[in-house]
C-alpha cells in the first residue's frame, strides 16, 4: 500500500503514462483532499496537455471541509474541473458523472459536427500511489458495467470499461510518481500516511503533526487528548503519553508508541478533519 520510489520507477511510470493518455479525451486525476499539492505531479500538466482535465479531491470526507472549498476554488480558477469526494461512496459519484458528460461535451459536439458519430469520449484515471485510484475505479463503474473487450482472446492490449453510452474508462490507473525532492512534500506524504513508517522516524513525524495541529487545529488538539494547555509539542507529547497511558515496561513512559498513537489517529481521521495545505500556502 505504502510507496518507496527509485529513478527507474518513475521513468517507467512516465513511459506508461504517456502511451496511455494518447488513447483518452480525459485525465481524470485523483489527490488526496489532505494535501492536494504534495500528492500531485504537476508532470501530469505537461503529459496531460490537449486533454479535458477533471481533478477529484478525493478522501474529502477526512480533510477540512472549508479547506475542500477552497481548493475547489484553487483549481476551478486554474481552469479545472474538480469534484469533491469519498471514492469509497457511490453518493458522490453522480457528481463526477455530471462533470464528466461536461466535459465531454465540447468533444461529442465536434465530433458531431465533422460526421463522426457514436464515439464513446475516452477517460483515463490518475493519480499517485494510495490516493484511491482502484476505489475510484471499483465505486464508479460498479459491478453492472461490463468490461468491453473482455472477451477470450482479447487479452492482449487495453481494457475499457463502458460507463454509459457515451463514456468509456480505461480500467487500469495511471500511476503518477510523488515528487520527493521537496522535504516538506516527503513530510506531508509521510504524514498521511504514504511512506513507509519504517524508513521514518516517528517521533520526529508526530512531532511535525502536533506543531501544525497547534497551529491550525488547536481545539480538535486539545478535545482529542483531554490537554488544557498547549505550551510546545515536546510537553504535549509526554502528556498524551501520560493521559493515554504509553507505558514501557518498568512503568517508563513509552514516547514511540504515543507517537505512533497520535499519527494513526490522524491517518484515520480520529483527531477530526483536517487538512495539511491551502491554497494560500502554509
Ligand atoms: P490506489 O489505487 O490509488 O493505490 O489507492 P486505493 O484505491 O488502494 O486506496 C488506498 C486506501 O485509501 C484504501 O484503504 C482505501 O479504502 C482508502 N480510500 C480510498 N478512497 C478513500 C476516501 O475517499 N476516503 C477514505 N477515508 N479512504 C479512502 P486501505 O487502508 O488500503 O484499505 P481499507 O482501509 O479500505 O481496508
Amino acid at each position: 500500500m505504502q510507496f518507496q520510489w527509485y529513478p527507474g520507477h518513475m521513468t517507467k511510470a512516465k513511459r506508461q503514462m504517456q502511451e496511455d493518455i494518447k488513447l483518452v479525451d480525459l485525465v481524470i486525476e485523483l489527490v488526496d483532499a489532505r494535501i492536494p499539492l504534495s500528492s500531485r505531479n504537476p508532470d501530469i500538466d505537461e503529459i496531460g496537455r490537449n486533454k479535458a482535465r477533471l481533478i477529484l479531491l478525493n478522501k474529502s470526507d477526512l480533510a477540512d471541509e472549508k479547506q475542500n472549498e477552497n481548493w475547489m476554488q484553487y483549481f476551478k480558477g486554474l481552469g479545472y474541473y474538480a469534484v469533491r469526494l469519498d471514492a469509497r461512496s457511490r453518493g458522490g459519484m453522480k457528481a463526477v458523472q455530471a462533470v464528466i458528460e461536461k466535459a465531454c461535451k465540447e468533444k461529442m459536439e465536434r465530433d458531431r459536427k465533422r460526421g463522426i458519430k457514436n464515439r464513446p469520449v475516452r477517460a483515463m484515471v490518475v493519480g499517485i500511489p494510495n490516493v484511491g485510484k482502484s476505489t475510484f475505479i471499483n465505486t464508479f463503474a460498479g459491478k453492472a458495467c461490463a468490461k468491453t473487450g473482455n472477451k477470450p482472446g482479447v487479452t492482449k492490449g487495453k481494457q475499457w470499461i463502458r460507463l454509459n453510452k457515451n463514456v468509456e474508462l480505461l480500467d487500469t490507473p495511471g500511476i503518477l510518481w510523488p515528487k520527493f525532492e521537496d522535504q516538506s512534500v516527503g513530510l506531508r506524504l509521510a504524514l498521511i500516511g504514504s511512506i513507509k513508517d519504517e524508513i521514518l522516524n516517528i517521533d520526529e513525524l508526530a512531532l511535525e503533526l502536533i506543531k501544525y495541529l497547534m497551529m491550525s487545529y488547536p481545539v480538535l488538539l486539545k478535545e482529542r487528548y483531554g490537554l488544557t494547555e498547549l505550551v510546545d509539542e515536546v510537553k504535549v507529547l509526554e502528556e498524551i503519553t501520560k493521559n493515554r497511558n504509553c507505558l514501557k515496561k518498568g512503568n517508563e513512559p513509552d514516547y514511540a508508541k504515543a507517537a505512533a498513537l497520535i499519527l494513526d489517529e490522524y491517518r484515520t481521521g480520529k483527531i477530526g478533519r483536517i487538512t495539511l495545505e491551502s491554497p494560500q500556502g502554509m
